[in-house]
């Protein structure tokens, strides 16, 4: 780590406390010139950072910047993470993909301020604009067989809706097969995309992209999803001004206590708990058309069991279709 990355950390770290050139030099076994560069090219960033005499420096409280640091002192699990921030990016999917055909290890993690060429499931578009959202993907590299990959999706979808309640203190419901939902609005969407090994049936890795719409943005949500979108806060909400990082570390926190012990899939039952589907009517839309169906339950294997209108049963798995709620 750069003497400027670990000057943040600590800063970060002690956000609000003034910390003396000397001592903040001696904790991190640098010159005292060193600290006073980082601290200058950390201000050009447009980190608050006030230098008083006497007393040092101190990061503003109401310091905003997303950085690696910034998570970090949120996360308490001893996993090691590599986070990497963007201000801008095309696609934190796409960015881990390339990290992934890179051989880059399972844990890297890609955060982006905004996206301009966000995904979303079946070829959608996912409108991530500046500040007002969480844009992350996760690098995983599971011992899974291809058809166990429903695991990832619906473990992140209940350590997406978990972070959410936790903070936010509302009820946060999951649309099979990911989408977190607050008051029958989508407030998150989730996109996993896999590369498998066809000789062994194994996932060679796993692309873990997560959207989360935190504060609905100053425009309004855009016009192809404002009746159907929500944000977790509203503008009245007092929040800290680093709300972002505290989500994202709460996040990835919940996702790999069920990650690392994926195979005893202790999500499962609080995944069936949340969903917003069952005994509502729905319209399953597939390559072959829309179709109307009564949910009735959902499975062990995470698959959706509905009855047709003839009065068939039929249980759907997650690529195949995809299914709008009824008003
Ligand atoms: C959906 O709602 O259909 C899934 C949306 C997934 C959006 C996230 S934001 C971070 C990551 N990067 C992307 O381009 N998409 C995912």
């Amino acid at each position: 780590m750069s003497i400027k990355d670990k000057t943040l950390e600590f800063l970060e770290k002690n956000r609000g406390r003034y910390i003396s050139g000397a001592e903040l030099a001696k904790e991190l076994d640098v010159s005292r010139n060193a600290i006073w560069k980082s601290i200058k090219s950390l201000q050009s960033e447009g980190y608050n950072i006030s230098a008083v005499t006497n007393k040092g420096y101190s990061l503003s409280e109401d310091t905003d910047i997303l950085s690696a640091q910034s998570v970090s002192k949120y996360i308490k699990s001893s996993n090691d993470f590599k986070i990497k921030v963007y201000k801008t990016i095309g696609s934190t999917n796409d960015k881990v993909k390339e990290l992934a055909l890179d051989g880059k290890e399972e844990g890297y993690i890609v955060i982006s301020e905004e996206q301009t060429k966000g995904k979303g499931r079946f070829g959608r578009k996912f409108h991530s604009p500046k500040n007002t959202g969480i844009y992350m993907s996760i690098l995983l590299r599971p011992r899974l067989m291809a058809q166990d990959s429903y695991l990832i999706t619906t473990s992140a979808a209940v350590a997406v809706a978990e972070a959410i309640e936790s903070i936010s203190n509302k009820e946060a419901k999951i649309k099979w097969v990911n989408d977190i939902y607050l008051d029958d609005k989508k407030v998150s969407g989730i996109l996993t995309e896999a590369a498998l090994d066809f000789e062994s049936g194994l996932i060679q890795y796993v692309v873990l992209g997560i959207g989360v719409n935190l504060k609905s943005p100053n425009e309004g949500f855009h016009e192809d999803i404002k009746n159907i979108a929500t944000s977790v806060f509203n503008e009245e909400d007092n929040l800290p001004k680093d709300i972002r990082s505290l989500f994202i570390a709460e996040i990835i926190e919940n996702f790999f206590s069920y990650y690392n012990s994926i195979d005893q899939k202790r999500f499962i039952d609080e995944y069936k708990r949340r969903s917003i589907l069952i005994n509502r009517e729905v319209n399953i839309e597939s390559n072959k058309g829309s179709v109307k169906a009564k949910v009735l339950e959902i499975d062990d294997l995470c698959r959706l069991r509905v009855q047709l209108e003839d009065g068939s049963i039929k249980e759907l798995s997650s690529g195949e279709v995809s299914v709008r709620m009824k008003e």
